[in-house]
């Protein structure tokens, strides 16, 4: 027998291969359970010993996340889950983690836990812990944007928003830009996490997108309609760029109909 949340969790990394958003082992995805989830599955757990994750995450304590793996390709989760995926406890003090089950063969955490970690930090403390959900994926228009566009929140969402009416409804508080940095690290998790304070969007210049929301559904859903918006704004250009567009009081009336406040940087 299968348990909901992991059976959710597989089902969100197969789909997500199915977009052409993780080519090889690109993207990760880890999720946060809930305390009636943890119920569910904890006769599956298995401790091993705990590890130092080189960052505190104060927020997250005690916690239990599900968590693909470094290296496993989100194609193989569906095939392999237990080799591909796991479950891993955070430590009371909020500085180590150990896994409890899946990781099969040496297996361990994906290399960006630190940014998945920080930004479910911040998510838990700004959305009062609704926010359940870090995605991962090598969007292929977003990253292409990234070359054309200029790395800025404001131009990026301003553009995102133009290329489809519902999106400023989907991301009202657009999208955050991280410039080009080494990937896997703490530098480049705090300046995501930075930006998950204000938005459930982060951008990194020439690599990939982070989506945060409250469920693996919720999560996919936004990572696709930024996506969507991205491959709009490339054909656009492509075709020779914008002849017409919706304008910024349009916006504010979609605002008021959707009663969504809308990011005011972004409505100048
Ligand atoms: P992992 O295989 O360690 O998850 O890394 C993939 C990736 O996308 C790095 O940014
Ligand atoms: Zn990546």
């Amino acid at each position: 027998m299968m348990y909901t949340p992991i059976n959710e969790f597989i089902r969100i990394t197969k789909d997500a291969y199915l977009k052409g958003w993780h080519e090889r082992n690109g993207g990760n995805l880890t999720y946060r359970l809930t305390k009636d989830e943890v119920e569910e599955i904890k006769g599956i757990f298995n401790a091993r010993e705990w590890v130092e994750l080189g960052i505190t995450v104060e927020n997250l304590k005690n916690e239990i996340f599900l968590v693909t793996g470094s290296g496993k390709f989100f194609r193989c989760v569906e095939l392999s889950y237990e080799e591909n995926m796991g479950a891993i406890e955070i430590s009371p003090c909020g500085s180590k983690y150990r896994i409890l089950w899946g990781l099969t063969n040496g297996a361990v955490p994906t290399s960006e836990l630190p940014s998945h970690l920080m930004n479910h930090n911040v998510k838990f403390s700004v959305t009062n812990g609704s926010h359940r959900v870090i995605l991962h994926s090598h969007t292929t228009n977003i990253i292409a944007l990234t070359f054309v566009l200029p790395l800025n929140d404001t131009i990026f969402t301003r553009e995102l928003w133009e290329m489809a009416t519902e999106c400023p409804v989907v991301f009202p508080n657009g999208v955050g830009i991280v410039p080009w940095m080494i990937p896997g690290g703490n530098e480049i998790a705090f300046a995501t996490s930075e930006l998950m304070k204000k938005y459930d969007v982060a951008i990194w210049a020439h690599h990939g997108t982070f989506c945060s929301g409250e469920t693996l559904d919720l999560t996919f859903g936004l990572m696709d309609t930024v996506e969507k918006a991205a491959e709009i704004l490339v054909k656009v250009l492509s075709m020779g760029g914008k002849k017409q567009t919706i304008l910024s009081h349009e916006f504010k009336e979609l605002g008021d109909a959707f009663k969504v406040t809308l990011n005011p940087e972004c409505l100048k």
